[in-house]
């Protein structure tokens, strides 16, 4: 009773402030607390604030955490085990959609270009995470805070790709998932590949962002569409294709402009080359699409996909013409700002070897 009284003191409430601080800065320091743990975005922004860089070098470097390249992401260190130890299976969305620069302050062990592999072992899966943008603001900021502890914790040695397409030409997501497949390979050597709408948030962390030996349909349960397939060969939203997998169909088809048909082409793509697509069950591939206004259809989807096996040989990534007009390595993702002729890409292709005027 009488320590009670001591420790409520006013007088005492200053020096009980600095050793709160002092706690807080030493668990920062020895087990990058914030970054772990679920602290809230406004205690993670101070921490990272108070907590010098120079110390979390030195804390770094003691544990071996430090990854300047990808070497340093596979030596000396066993094998992660087969099934991510840490999961928790359902997992809170978290909507709201927090400033760029809280977000690379709660994300400081992210490498430049929004690049991580495990600190205690070498993962098992390479993977590339290629999100095609316009325009959604909002949606990405969910989109990462979400997305980067998802994929820590399934042990992933992963980088985020945002291929964002220049005004005033029209939206073709199929196009910038081929474009963040080539140049995401220049880059490193990833094995897998989830190429991902910005709008669709993982609920359940069980559903691995990782390649199997068939390619794999991720957002299998969306809520929107009240957790239900909407037909049996869908296969937009989000999916899982091995290096091989998307080599094998020549990637996407460059040729659909505006909305819908270029996933139900990769379907057709797949089955062509024998490859039937995999689901996890939709209590575990389940999703929150974040609200937007509806997309404008492309009239000329049908026709596409009418003719698209016709084409697959000669339109895709071995057709493949663009420029890049910027490459930002930033926190939280590799941002590559694109843009293409459309009259260009639906010509008719000769085969020839693709050109990339980067
Ligand atoms: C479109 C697809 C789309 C699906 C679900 C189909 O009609 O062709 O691109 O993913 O509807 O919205």
């Amino acid at each position: 009773m009488v320590t009670t009284v001591v420790i409520l003191k006013p007088g005492h409430f200053f020096k009980y402030c600095c050793l709160l601080l002092a706690l807080l800065v030493t668990l920062e320091f020895v087990f990058n607390f914030a970054a772990h743990y679920n602290v809230s975005a406004g205690l993670s922004l101070f921490i990272n604030a108070v907590v010098p860089i120079s110390w979390k070098k030195m804390r770094s470097g003691r544990h071996g955490v430090v990854h300047d390249d990808f070497t340093q992401c596979v030596s000396h260190k066993p094998l992660c085990p087969e099934v991510p130890p840490h999961l928790d299976g359902s997992i809170k969305v978290k909507k709201k959609a927090l400033s760029f620069r809280l977000l690379d302050n709660m994300n400081s062990d992210l490498r430049p270009g929004g690049r991580w592999c495990p600190p205690g072992c070498v993962s098992r899966h390479h993977v590339a995470v290629i999100i095609p943008y316009r325009d959604r603001p909002s949606h990405l900021k969910v989109f990462l805070r979400n997305i980067h502890p998802f994929l820590q914790k399934q042990q992933l040695d992963y980088t985020v790709y945002v291929i964002e397409l220049v005004p005033n030409i029209p939206f073709n997501r199929a196009l910038l998932f081929n474009i963040g497949f080539v140049e995401s390979v220049k880059q490193h050597n990833y094995s897998c590949f989830i190429f991902h709408d910005v709008d669709l948030i993982p609920e359940n962390d069980r559903n691995l962002y990782i390649c199997s030996g068939e390619p794999r349909h991720l957002s299998v349960a969306i809520d929107k569409h009240k957790y239900r397939l909407l037909y049996s060969t869908i296969f937009g939203g989000a999916i899982a294709l091995s290096r091989e997998h998307f080599i094998k169909v020549n990637g996407f088809s460059n040729k659909y402009f505006g909305w819908g048909g270029e996933d139900d082409d990769m379907f057709k793509r797949l089955q062509r080359q024998n490859m039937s697509i995999i689901r996890y069950s939709s209590d575990v591939a389940r999703y929150k699409m974040l609200a937007h206004p509806k997309d404008v259809p492309n009239p000329n989807r049908l026709k596409l996909l009418y003719e698209g096996l016709k084409r697959f040989h000669r339109d895709g990534i071995n057709s493949l013409r663009y420029t890049v007009v910027k490459t930002e390595f930033r926190r939280l993702f590799t941002w590559i700002l694109v843009s293409v002729n459309p009259d260009d890409v639906m010509k008719e292709e000769n085969t020839t070897e693709a050109t990339h005027n980067t």
